[in-house]
């Protein structure tokens, strides 16, 4: 009698152990490695993508009047951190860094009236690096698609 209730109970262990391990091995060979974890793990694995060329870009070619902090410099350099002009049109955003601006425009309560030249040659180092900005320098405001600016015209260039 004793010997079958051990039995039994070795039998039952057996099978917890094996369905415990089963079970817990499955979940993580389904995760995707690369964007499991970091700061963008909530963003499209496509605009992910983007990012190393985004920073890449950030801080060759804006550092020097958007600054390292993307706060920019009070009524010359307009902020690119939190700035409500920037997010109130992404498209815009990515226009403007692949042909210039020279308006007159209000960025947080501050008037900026200074030209700023294109800054890239194609949209993908536009898109690349404005999604950096949306999600670096305190921003976490999404992010903005090819398809989404492929009405804008890349204006030629002043020689
Ligand atoms: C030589 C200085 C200079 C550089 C370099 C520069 N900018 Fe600008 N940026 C400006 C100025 C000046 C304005 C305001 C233009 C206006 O008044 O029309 C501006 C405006 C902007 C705006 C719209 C305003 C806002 O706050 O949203 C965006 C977006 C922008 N820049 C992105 C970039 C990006 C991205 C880069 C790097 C690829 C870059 N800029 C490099 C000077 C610069």
């Amino acid at each position: 009698m004793k010997k079958v209730t051990l039995f039994v109970i070795s039998l039952f262990a057996i099978t917890l152990f094996m369905t415990s391990c089963g079970g817990g091995s499955q979940p993580a060979a389904e995760q995707p490695a690369a964007t499991a974890t970091g700061p963008y793990a909530d963003l499209p694995a496509d605009i992910q993508a983007m990012m190393p060329r985004g920073e890449e870009i950030y801080k060759t070619k804006c550092t020097v009047c958007h600054q390292t902090t993307g706060l920019g410099i009070d009524n010359v350099f307009p902020p690119l951190s939190k700035a409500d002009y920037l997010l109130a049109d992404k498209v815009r955003a990515v226009a403007q860094t692949l042909n210039g601006s020279k308006l007159d425009m209000v960025v947080n309560g501050k008037t900026y009236s200074q030209e700023m030249v294109p800054q890239v040659d194609t949209k993908e180092d536009a898109v690349a690096v404005i999604n950096y900005v949306l999600n670096n320098f305190g921003n976490k405001d999404g992010f903005v698609t090819m398809a989404e600016v492929q009405g804008i015209e890349i204006k030629p260039r002043k020689k």
